[in-house]
């Protein structure tokens, strides 16, 4: 739920800096990333995908999707692994942060000729094609630029993820990629190989977001490796890529469950292993693409509490209403996917009993909740701090400007100090592009 440089219990403090310090410097409502942490976390999923999958182990792409600037994108590079990217926006982050094109996935349902040429043209390793339509845009791109491009196809396994309707993305009924049941992955797999500036390197899919449970992964591991050994009969060749997308879940409350990288990769190769044994395949290389359990827990959001306020209820109980100076412009996923989060009292301990209430933001919408239900300190004032933690991911790359609210900067704290990475923004940036 924390980063591993937060400490709490007294007053909250990330690498040595208290809340009360950082809020001075920073203001609220504000986004502080554990540098640290971030290292940790994407390390620990490459050396998993590593320690599992030996020589066969292909390439962790980070979901930039979760959240990505061009700092994000440095650490990204130094790091040493590769990148998920879904828009010629987050393409051209990126390339701003220096990460190598052939480290470079480029995903999207309806990736624009521009995004596909500007993709083929800087040496995009990768790109994950989507519809009919996609395979003869990118093929055209490449045609153009004289080049071979990689290539994998998005599959749909359908199969039902336990999560949220909104984040669950393989099933059936889905705007994703081709299903395999119908037939129309293998009528996608004729229409590559009729390209020659395509190289179909094997299939992609990603089952969902926020998952538990490696049941999923494994059985959307084994059609996509069924499909493989039906090529392999087919056209007397196997294909050398799979890549098992992301949507490996974390913790939002206390007590919740989080997916341990080590775990998760051991299960998917033992699943990987059998279904290749069973059709007498050779294991393909294969790649993930965590974003929310890389950044979902390096962040917390910091905000102010303006103001406190008690309503009676129809049933004669009352609810306090506590409004901060952010909601849902910063962090949208409560509304939109009734995803829970915690807070606590960031800027100083506090005896007094505990009350039920709801954290709200600041917005003109009673829908504008940031936590509906929780027992928070009796004695809580407008002045007072309150810490959100596990907000990286989805959280400030969903902010919008809902009420001309700037957006919130990004603090990266690190080693005792701590510097804007995002700075925030203004109202005169909210004017700049008004005619
Ligand atoms: N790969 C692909 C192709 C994806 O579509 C996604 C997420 C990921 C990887 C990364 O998934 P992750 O590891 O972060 O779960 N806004 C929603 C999540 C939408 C996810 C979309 N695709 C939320 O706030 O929960």
């Amino acid at each position: 739920m924390w980063s591993s440089s937060v400490q709490t219990g007294t007053e909250i403090s990330i690498a040595g800096i208290t809340a009360k310090e950082l809020a001075k410097e920073f203001g609220t409502p504000t986004f502080f990333i554990d540098q640290a942490d971030f290292y940790a976390r994407a390390t620990e999923w490459n050396t998993a995908l590593k320690n599992s999958f030996g020589d066969d182990a292909g390439t962790v792409y980070y979901a930039a999707k979760a959240f990505i600037c061009t700092e994000v994108a440095r650490w990204i590079k130094d790091i040493g692994i590769g990148i998920d990217v879904c828009t010629g926006g987050e393409l051209s982050v990126a390339l701003a942060g220096g990460i190598d094109p052939a480290k470079i996935e480029l995903h999207g349902n309806n990736k624009s000729v521009a995004e596909i040429e500007k993709a083929v043209a800087c040496g995009v390793g990768t790109i994950v094609l989507d519809s009919l339509y996609e395979i003869e845009r990118v093929a055209a791109a490449a045609t153009k630029a004289n080049k071979v491009q990689h290539v994998l196809l998005r599959l749909t396994p359908g199969i039902e993820a336990h999560t949220h309707e909104s984040i669950a993305t393989a099933h059936e009924d889905v705007k994703f990629g081709f299903s395999i049941a119908s037939g129309s992955a293998w009528d996608a797999i004729n229409a590559v190989r009729s390209h020659t500036s395509l190289e179909l390197r094997g299939f992609h899919a990603h089952i969902g977001s926020q998952i538990f449970g490696y049941e999923s992964f494994e059985l959307s591991a084994e059609r996509l490796i069924g499909l493989l050994a039906k090529y392999r009969d087919e056209f007397k060749s196997e294909l050398p890529e799979l890549d098992l997308g992301g949507g490996y879940g974390i913790a939002y409350l206390p007590g919740d469950a989080t997916v341990i990288p080590a775990d998760a990769m051991k299960a998917l190769s033992a699943a990987v292993i059998k279904n290749c044994q069973l059709h007498s395949l050779k294991v393909p290389t294969i790649s993930i693409e965590p974003g929310r359990a890389i950044v979902g827990p390096t962040m917390f959001t910091l905000y102010e509490v303006g103001t406190v306020k008690d309503v009676t209820l129809e049933n004669g109980t009352h609810r306090r209403y506590v409004s901060v100076d952010g909601g849902m412009s910063d962090n949208i996923r409560p509304s939109l996917y009734g995803a829970v989060y915690t807070t606590v009292l960031a800027n100083r301990t506090s005896t007094a009993q505990n009350v039920s209430s709801r954290l709200v933001g600041k917005h003109c919408e009673t829908g504008d909740i940031v936590i509906r239900e929780i027992d928070l300190p009796g004695d809580i004032v407008p002045g007072d701090l309150l810490a959100v933690p596990a907000t990286g991911a989805y959280g400030r790359s969903m902010a919008s400007n809902y009420n001309h609210v700037p957006r919130p900067p990004v603090v990266a704290v690190n080693d005792g100090k701590a510097r804007v990475i995002v700075r925030r923004e203004t109202e005169d940036d909210l004017r700049m592009l008004d005619i």
